[in-house]
This record gives structure tokens, sequence and C-alpha cells, in this order.
């Protein structure tokens, strides 16, 4: 199935592109987003996903668009390096509509669905670690950390030992392996939900470094958008709405207020670098997700750049899940 465009309608208004804007599209998939973004004439978009399969879209944009779009195969945390591949030297626009696309999920091959038995890969590019290599060669512990902090999996220790216990006679090779043992171990309960929702779910989050790519990508779109560029965050599931959340209400925060911790001297260091378009989060109309149903966890927030120095925060990082790079050197 082709992925439908989620919220389409409110992150354009969001973005108020305008002739001439230069605008980032961090999450090409499809390239709904894309396309709706350059029917506006004199606008100039480039497109970035970490996906090598989304390349017949962006062909199809080539022949469409012309010069006015182009294209990097790159992690979005790589923002800064792709807008330089260009020769811009800042942007008026920066969406992302994060996690995954209906292409991915439905693609078996893919390793992203309980459902469906595939090879336990789920990466979105086509390199690094993949699900397999996490669920063979991590420790209890470490799986235990990424159950619960990235699935918010209450079950997390159970299906971590259990995991390690079967591992020992054959490892881990394939999605409906591991949803099968996963339903053994944490039952069906209480949940309306897939036992091995929130497990997958983790697993998904840690092979591909959804939260610090999340991150990393707001702090970078905070340092190249222009005073009065627009950023525009859709997320799927609360892990990543807290971080976008806690990124807009840090730097919206007027130095007045809430940050009694900053000493006054260093208040213009503090003064807001975003303003909010909302306070609260945007969701989809009844409508689209009666159409639509993967819109109905989209939360949408946005914020204006103002002229204040971007801060410098540290990009989120949870304590005994391994990096990447890590479980990589142990492949
Ligand atoms: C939900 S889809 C975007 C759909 C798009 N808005 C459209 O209208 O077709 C998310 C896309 O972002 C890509 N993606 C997710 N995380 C990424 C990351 N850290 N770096 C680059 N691309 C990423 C995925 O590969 C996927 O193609």
């Amino acid at each position: 199935m082709s992925h439908a465009p989620v919220m389409l309608d409110e992150v354009c208004a969001a973005l108020d592109v305008r002739d001439g804007s230069r605008i980032v599209d961090c999450t090409f998939g499809a390239g709904g987003y894309s396309r709706a973004i350059l029917a506006h004439e004199g606008v100039s978009l480039l497109g970035l996903d970490r996906d090598p399969t989304v390349m017949p879209h962006v062909e199809q944009l080539r022949d469409a668009f012309g010069a006015r779009f182009s294209f990097v195969q790159t992690p979005f945390s790589g923002l800064e390096a792709a807008i330089a591949s260009q020769g811009w030297d800042g942007v008026e626009g920066v969406v992302l509509d994060v996690g995954v696309s209906s292409m991915q999920i439905d693609n078996a091959e893919r390793g992203f669905s309980f459902m469906r038995n595939g090879p336990l890969d789920m990466r979105m590019s086509d390199s690094g670690p993949t699900a397999a290599d996490a669920v063979n060669l991590l420790s209890a512990q470490e799986l235990t950390s990424i159950f619960r902090n990235y699935g918010e999996e209450r079950g997390a220790r159970r299906a971590a030992a259990a995991i390690v216990a079967a591992r020992a006679d054959a490892p881990f090779t394939t999605t409906g392996a591991l949803a099968e043992l996963l339903a053994n171990v944490l039952g069906a309960g209480w949940q309306k939900i897939h036992p091995a929702t929130r497990v997958f779910q983790a697993l998904r989050i840690y092979v591909n470094d959804e939260l610090g790519e999340l991150s990393r990508a707001l702090l970078a779109a905070e340092r190249v958008l222009v005073p009065t560029g627009r950023l525009v965050v859709v997320a799927f599931h609360s892990l990543e709405d807290r971080i976008v959340k806690q990124f807009f209400r840090e730097r919206a925060e007027q130095p007045s207020q809430g940050s009694r911790h900053i000493p006054q001297d260093s208040a213009a260091e503090f003064a807001p670098s975003f303003s909010l378009l909302s306070r609260k989060a945007i969701k989809p109309g009844e409508a689209e997700v009666s159409k639509n149903p993967r819109a109905r966890s989209a939360r949408l927030r946005a914020g204006v750049r103002e002229d204040a120095a971007p801060f410098s925060t540290q990009p989120v990082g949870f304590a005994g899940i391994p990096d990447l790079d890590t479980l990589e050197a142990m492949i």
C-alpha cells in the first residue's frame, strides 16, 4: 500500500511556504508532503530519507518539478551537511513526519511487523545492525532496558530472560519466531494489542536510533532555520512527542518565566529561540482518522524561529542502552 500523508493540510498551513522559500522535508517517504509543498511555485525543496527504496518516488518528483526539487539519502541528523551540499546557507522551513511509512510496515521482507513473517531486520536504511543482531547479541539486562525505555513494556525483564534462554538453542532470525515467543511469555493479558507490540516497537526504535535521530535533527533544525522560519514535526508515539514537546517548551520559555535557575546576567543567552504556533499539540480531524486509521495517534507541533541564538542542549540518551556502534562491534 502506498503511504497516505498524515495531516497534510495542517502541515502545509503550519509551514506557511512563500515564494522563494527553501524547505527541507526530512522524511521524504512516498513524497506526499514534498509534492504538496512543491505545488507552491517559487519554492525549492530538499527531500531527505535514509531508506534507499524511496527512489522511485524521488524520480517521480524530479520529473514533475525539475531543479526545484533535490534529494539526499541520509539520516535526518545529517540535515546540516545535506543543506550545505545544496549551497544553501539557511532554510525557511523544516518538516519531520517521524516513524515508519506504510510501505515499510507492509513489506514483510523489511521485518517490521509481527503480523507478517519475515527476516528480523527492522532497519529503515540498508546498513547497520538488525533487530536480529540486537536480540541475539545483547545481554538480558540491555534488552530489558530497551524494552522498558523504548517500549514501556511492563514484562520487559521476563521477555528479555525468555529471549536469552531461547537463543541458546537457536538464534532468532524471523519476526514470526520472536512474536510467537513473546505471545507465550507475555500472554494477551487485559490488553487489546498483540503481546509483541511493545517489544517490536522498542526494537525498531533501538535499531534505527529513532529518539537520538529525532533529538539531533531538532537541534540541527534550530541552527539552520532563518528567523521567521518554521519547524513542523508530526510524531506518532508518546516517546517522540515528549521529546518534541520538551524541545519547544524549553526554547519558547521567556527567561523571566519559569527559568528561575538561570542567573539574570545570562538571561540573554536563554532568550526564546522559537515561538509556538499553538501551545497544545494539534491532532488529526475525525474525517482523516476514519479514512486513515494510522493517522489516529499523530500529534503535530510547530514553532516559528526567533532571532535568538540556538540553545546548546545535548541530544537525549538512556542509561543502560548500548549505542549502535557497540552492537556493531559485537557482530
Ligand atoms: C512516515 S514516513 C514519511 C511519509 C511522508 N511524509 C509522505 O508524505 O510520504 C517516514 C519516512 O521517514 C524516513 N525516516 C524515518 N526516520 C528517519 C531518519 N532518522 N533519517 C532519515 N529518514 C528517516 C523513513 O524511512 C520513512 O520513509
